[in-house]
């Protein structure tokens, strides 16, 4: 279990919370591991009916921790010893309605895991952004897919293409996001819509999510995905991204044809 993630049981609501306040929530390996136990214990568990992802601190998640990005550019960490396929194999997995509750910075993941979550609320001045392409990567956790699904093409590729952020507003008034809430105000009122789904009849529950959204198809995209974004963490432009982020600087990307 990782210490930065913590986990609580409350009125039928499994809380996941985000606890690496200090480094904005950056999920690391063993960040991803826990998270993933923590749900398949959850989907077993009949005293969980609902789940709740939720962040300590300012930030909700900025994204995949870029040191280990960086580790796997350089070698030092193989892609077979990367653990995020075990989050998005139990997201893609749920069958029980999950919650987030989405405070300042998403980024990354942290957006694309909103797109597993059947419902979502976000700060009015939260900040989401999903810049691949800025770091020479693609869209994952079959964002490729769910993102436009969700806000359409043409704001799906920006956001990629661009990194263009959208606030929390914005997520509610274009189907991102139920609702956007005063920030001091997201995680109780996140905890209270969960609490409600725990109310409901979990047979139908289930049905409805299984109806709702195809998980072969999920799971299939995001294969593809890990494909393409596992070469290209091995990509020259992804190391002058990581170069860049670490020395804080923008990249250089003038160099590659
Ligand atoms: N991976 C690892 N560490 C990260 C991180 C990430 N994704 N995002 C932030 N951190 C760390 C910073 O290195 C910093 O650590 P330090 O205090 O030891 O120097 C700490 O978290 C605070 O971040 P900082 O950059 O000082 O905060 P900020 O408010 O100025 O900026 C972000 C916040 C999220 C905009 C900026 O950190 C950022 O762009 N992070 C990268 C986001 C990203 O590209 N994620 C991957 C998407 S695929």
């Amino acid at each position: 279990m990782s210490e930065h993630i913590r986990t609580s049981v409350e009125d039928g609501v499994l809380r996941l919370t985000l606890a690496r306040a200090d480094k904005k929530n950056a999920l690391t390996q063993p960040m991803y591991v826990a998270l993933s136990e923590a749900l398949v214990r959850a989907e077993a568990d009949a005293s969980v009916r609902a789940v709740l992802l939720e962040a300590e601190g300012d930030a909700f998640s900025a994204g995949n921790d870029l040191g280990d990005f960086a580790a796997v550019a350089s070698g030092k960490l193989t892609r077979e010893e990367m653990t995020t396929h075990l989050f998005l194999d139990a997201l893609t997995k749920a069958r029980k309605p999950y919650v987030a509750a989405v405070q300042g910075l998403a980024v990354g993941i942290g957006v694309t895991m909103l797109l597993h979550c059947d419902l979502v609320f976000v700060a009015e001045d939260a900040k989401l952004s999903t810049p691949f392409v800025n770091l020479a990567l693609v869209p994952e956790a079959a964002s490729s897919l769910l993102l436009q699904a969700r806000i359409g093409y043409a704001r799906a590729y920006a956001m990629f293409a661009l990194g263009e952020p959208i606030d929390g507003r914005t997520a509610a008034s274009i189907g991102l996001a139920n609702a956007a809430l005063p920030a001091g105000e997201v995680r109780a009122k996140a905890f209270a819509a969960a609490k409600a789904l725990a109310s409901r009849p979990i047979g139908a529950l289930r049905a409805t999510k299984e109806l709702m959204r195809d998980s072969e198809t999920i799971a299939a995209v995001i294969a593809r995905e890990t494909e393409i974004f596992g070469a290209r963490l091995k990509s020259p432009e992804t190391a002058e991204a990581l170069r860049a982020f670490a020395e804080r600087r923008a990249p250089d990307f003038s160099k590659f044809s």
